[in-house]
């Protein structure tokens, strides 16, 4: 089953092009200006009047909720709210059922907090939809309507191209939503352009695989990283260092990029890089001084770079191109570079990436 692959892991970020071509075949409307899903069970009319989305999930999962909370807001301008499951499921947050939809993540569709939250959700009345990877598992069948995956099945406990297929849905039902609000036709078809040239950018961006493991072996001993990043980037800075956490057990953080100065600063030496995302836009000349402060205190950066962007020089101890895109696609395409990197990093310091110890691939206990 694995073919050449040393990993399911390694197999799973590598069919990423296919699992996110099949995430999206049949979802885009027919004049090419918006997506459309099958199973909300939620008509036109009934998404125009919801004024607040509530999203629940844990670990990785949660990390593509907050990046859909990005993009929702960016692009719907609709409040949306990011709960861990197992927090939502004790907190009793105030909650107005007429206009408020909940909506949960879970790759398994069997991660017992999620289920939870999505029950809690449903007594106090909201309408709960899931976004799964399993058909027919329990969170798909309790929802009252969702979207499904379609990435096949993933083996690794370190979830990959369910995280990048999650982030696909979160962005194509961001532009659902904006649609059916103030987005234009022009916007939207520019945002449906950009996502059918997500499996084609993920192939690209995997070319640098080769690449990204010769960096790795430069990294491979340390026993702290930071990876920062802003915006819809923060989220992937956090799964950047779950990821390396999981099957490294290499200690990591990830922050926004101007938080390093309230504390994680202090961290900062030699022994311990930090692994930036630059991109191009409003924030890159923060991001850039955020990355000279780390220079300054003699950290090592790993920076995860738009292509042909200038950095000054000898900012970047190493530098990761990826491709220019979209703003609804980057955290999609800046993901692919974080875990070849975890993946490589734990490879080579000789760790079991498929079954990292402690860790269950599906949390079915409380
Ligand atoms: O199946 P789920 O998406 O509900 O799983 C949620 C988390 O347990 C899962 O994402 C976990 O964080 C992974 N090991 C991350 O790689």
């Amino acid at each position: 089953e694995l073919g050449d692959y040393a990993h399911f892991m390694q197999k799973e970020i590598f069919e990423q092009p296919d699992a996110l071509e099949n995430t999206m075949r049949g979802r885009f409307s027919e004049d090419g200006s918006t997506a459309q899903f099958g199973g909300l069970n939620l008509n036109a009319d009934e998404l125009r009047n919801v004024d607040r989305i509530i999203l629940c999930a844990c670990g990785t999962a949660w990390h593509a909720c907050l990046v859909t909370k990005h993009l929702i807001e960016r692009f719907a301008r609709l409040p949306v709210e990011v709960d861990y499951a197992s927090e939502f499921r004790y907190r009793n947050a105030p909650l107005s059922p007429t206009n408020t939809l909940c909506l949960v993540m879970s790759q398994s569709g069997e991660t017992i907090d999620t289920l939870a939250a999505l029950r809690e959700a449903k007594r106090k009345g909201l309408r709960v939809l899931a976004v799964t990877n399993v058909v027919g598992s329990t969170i798909a069948r309790e929802a009252d309507g969702g979207i499904y995956q379609h990435a096949g099945p993933e083996i690794g406990v370190a979830s990959t191209k369910a995280f990048t297929s999650q982030l696909l849905i979160g962005a194509m039902l961001a532009l659902y939503l904006a649609r059916l609000r103030t987005m234009s036709f022009t916007d939207g078809a520019a945002a449906v352009a950009a996502l059918r040239a997500v499996p084609a950018l993920i192939r690209k961006t995997l070319e640098q695989a080769p690449r990204i493991a010769e960096i790795a072996t430069r990294y491979a001993q340390v026993t702290d990283m930071l990876f920062l990043g802003r915006l819809a980037l923060f989220p992937i800075a956090l799964e950047g260092a779950l990821k390396l956490k999981e099957i490294s057990y290499i200690h990591a953080e990830g922050y926004p990029a101007a938080e390093l100065k309230h504390g994680p600063i202090a961290l900062i030496s030699p022994d311990c890089p930090s692994v930036f995302f630059v991109t191009r836009g409003e924030l890159f000349s923060k991001v850039v001084s955020s990355m000279q402060e780390v220079k300054a205190r003699g950290g090592p950066i790993i920076a995860i770079c738009t292509e042909g962007l200038e950095l000054p020089e000898k900012l970047a101890d190493a530098r990761i191109d990826i491709p220019d895109c979209h703003e609804a696609i980057l955290p999609l395409v800046a993901t692919i570079p974080v875990q070849l990197l975890s993946y490589e990093i734990a490879k080579q310091r000789g760790c079991d990436v498929d079954k990292p110890r402690n860790l269950a691939k599906s949390v079915t206990v409380e």
